[in-house]
């Protein structure tokens, strides 16, 4: 079954916000998705009725414990992890791999090798950087296809050597929309001895994650991209984490959550994950065969994601076509459509030959359609492309609850900000 954007729009308050007497139409999503109404009311009413920190001898604290309990088990459904223990919460995906870095590090020694890539946002570069300076660690930088955006596979393979100890790597660019073969690239790593650290930040929104099928040892995504507060959440490996010293103050049970959460927050995750588990219900289902054997909850989360998959590759085709017909656009990244299904998240970043990309972001805003410019701090790959001084790119990230009129909206404006109106 198809996903119906319009029965789920109902769900998002800020979706029926108007700017300048106009319906806004939100293609900001990559920076910060909208909520629905159950994630709002969830951290409403932890307020109201959990409001406690843990391991407390009375109701609310108790109420608190289990709704952190059930956030871990959802977002352990969600990623695809063996275990709620698995599953760490944070502020953000950065904060997180700044903490977990320093762990991973402690282990090395001198003179190992850590691998980014240059197509990755820096968050997924600069705390390995940080922390091999503090290590003497050498960090190796994949480059990049300019030509489509994608990772240079040939590079990555002279990259690895007997030292490397880890591989960070997105699954998705948060700048271009390109999705790397992550399984293949963990298994590199794997076949070297290295371990391997994916930033999926980007993707969660969009497509189904399974990170016992990727075999990977860390995954980091965080919840405000896909409709949740702004909670950071990793999956580590419980064999990895194990075995990773942890800087924690002495009494604390966790290894890695470090003082008291944002428990109101992860709260809202819980009430995120529930909110696509219910997408899953509504859309998805009849794509469960390609998931076997879960069941329940994470399965349900599989379809969801899944649908939301078909909606948003249509939409992206839709867009794609359009922007084909305007003069003076160039479409940065994965073009051929043949490339979409497997290689292609529906985020796509444009320049305008007469316009700057904050110009146009600013005249699209003043329309009602928000969408971000910049370098989205994926800035290694705006230097590489050679678009640093000139504003970098406009980025259009479609989410689920985007529709096909709106990407019309879209292409109209667009025309004319073209054409120089
Ligand atoms: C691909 C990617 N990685 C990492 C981050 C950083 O995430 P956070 O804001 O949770 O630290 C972002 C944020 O935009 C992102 O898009």
């Amino acid at each position: 079954m198809n996903l119906d954007p319009t029965a789920l729009r109902a769900e998002f308050p800020s979706l029926s916000l108007t700017s300048g007497g106009r319906p806004v139409v939100y293609f900001d999503g990559p920076g910060g998705t909208q909520v629905p109404d159950r994630v709002i009311q969830a951290v409403a009413d932890y307020y109201r009725e959990a409001n406690a920190n843990e391991g407390g001898a009375f109701a609310t604290s108790e109420r608190s414990d289990a709704i952190l309990a059930e956030a871990h088990a959802a977002v352990a459904d969600f990623l695809g992890a063996r275990a709620p223990d698995e599953i760490k919460f944070g502020a953000n995906m950065t904060s997180l791999t700044f903490h977990v870095s320093r762990s991973i590090a402690a282990t090395f020694s001198p003179g190992d090798e850590i691998v980014v890539t240059s197509l990755d946002h820096e968050a997924n570069v600069s705390p390995w950087r940080a922390i091999a300076t503090d290590r003497g660690l050498v960090v190796r930088t994949v480059g990049i296809r300019p030509e489509d955006c994608t990772l240079d596979l040939a590079d990555l393979d002279a990259k690895l050597g007997p030292r490397t100890r880890l591989v960070a790597v997105g699954y998705a660019s948060n700048a271009v929309g390109t999705i790397n073969p992550v399984g293949e690239i963990v298994a590199r790593a794997h076949a070297i001895d290295a371990l391997a650290y994916v930033d999926a930040v980007h993707l969660a929104p969009h497509h189904p994650i399974d990170v016992a099928a990727l075999d990977t040892d860390f995954l980091v995504c965080s919840a405000y991209k896909w409709f949740g507060p702004h909670v950071g959440a990793l999956y580590g490996r419980r064999d990895v984490l194990d075995r990773l010293p942890a800087y924690k103050v002495r009494p604390a049970h966790d290894r890695f959550e470090t003082g008291t959460q944002n428990h109101e927050g992860i709260a809202g995750t819980l009430a995120a994950v529930e909110y696509l588990r219910s997408v899953g219900r509504r859309f998805g289902m009849e794509r469960a065969a390609r998931f076997a054997p879960r069941t329940g909850r994470a399965l349900e989360l599989k379809c969801a994601m899944a649908a939301i998959r078909d909606h948003e590759l249509g939409l992206f085709r839709r867009l794609m076509e359009g922007l084909a017909a305007i003069p003076r656009l160039r479409v940065w990244g994965i073009t051929d459509p043949a490339r979409f299904e497997t290689e292609r998240a529906p985020t796509l970043a444009l320049t305008l030959d007469a316009v700057s990309p904050r110009d146009a972001a600013r005249a699209l805003g003043e329309a009602g359609i928000f969408t971000w410019d910049g370098d989205f701090y994926a800035q290694a790959l705006i230097e590489r492309l050679g678009l640093f001084d000139s504003g970098g790119l406009l980025r259009i990230g479609l989410a689920h609850y985007n529709t096909a009129d709106e990407v019309d909206r879209l292409l109209t404006e667009l025309e004319r900000i073209a054409a120089g109106h």
